[in-house]
């Protein structure tokens, strides 16, 4: 395996136990991050504490996820004078959650980008089969796909199919995503090897009901 790549935040995936693909990139295991997950992984975390502890993780993902966008150089003028030689993002981006549980994550995006456009993937009852409602010009934009739990990668894959029908290009889109299993990493990297996704953190692996473990139980329920 080639170096692997590391940003300013993000430890290179192979820092967790799992050997994983270049292209999926895990927070840093700060104490703050795992007091956090400890939280929301706690069957006795009541809805408001789950919410709460979940949405500050969200942040640190989009943060971190808004670090992988290009930029270009940009001087400003403060108010002593004096001119700062900064930067600006470059490309316009939108947030695609994967319905229903990608949902909770729409809130920290709106808290990081205030104008941000939503677009919905939605599963419909027949499987395999997506109804998406996305903004016309995505082809034109970077793509923050969100979805919390990332399983099998069943569903992953399905609405990152769906994108890529609607012009986006692979390398544009950003997958967000709080806890994920390996199965579900190793399959969606492989398959999409240009896509990045961003986790929070690698759980051991999956139960024979295809649930996270030790995971946090069904997302949405909590
Ligand atoms: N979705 C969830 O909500 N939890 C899991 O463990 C897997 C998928």
């Amino acid at each position: 395996m080639s170096s692997p790549k590391t940003t300013t935040t993000c430890l290179p995936a192979s820092t967790h136990k799992a050997e994983l693909p270049e292209n999926a990139l895990v927070l840093p295991p700060t104490r703050q991050l795992q007091s956090l997950l400890t939280i929301i992984r706690d069957e006795k975390t009541h809805r408001g504490d789950f919410v709460f502890t979940s949405d500050r993780i969200i942040r640190l993902l989009v943060e971190e996820g808004l670090n992988h966008l290009p930029v270009v150089d940009k001087k400003v003028t403060t108010p002593t004078g004096k001119v700062y030689d900064g930067v600006a993002f470059q490309g316009r981006i939108c947030g695609v959650s994967i319905m229903r549980a990608g949902e909770a994550m729409e809130a920290g995006l709106r808290d990081c980008c205030r104008s941000v456009r939503i677009g919905k993937d939605e599963e419909t009852y027949q499987p395999k089969l997506f109804y998406a409602k996305l903004p016309e010009d995505i082809a034109n934009r970077y793509v923050l796909l969100l979805d919390p739990m990332l399983a099998t990668g069943g569903s992953c894959i399905k609405a990152i199919e769906v994108l890529l029908e609607h012009g986006v290009e692979e390398e544009k889109i950003l997958f967000l995503n709080l806890i994920a299993s390996p199965e579900g990493i190793q399959k969606v990297c492989k398959r999409f090897p240009k896509l990045r996704i961003i986790t929070a953190w690698v759980d051991e692996g999956l139960d024979s009901n295809s649930y996270i473990v030790p995971g946090l139980g069904d997302f949405g329920d909590r």
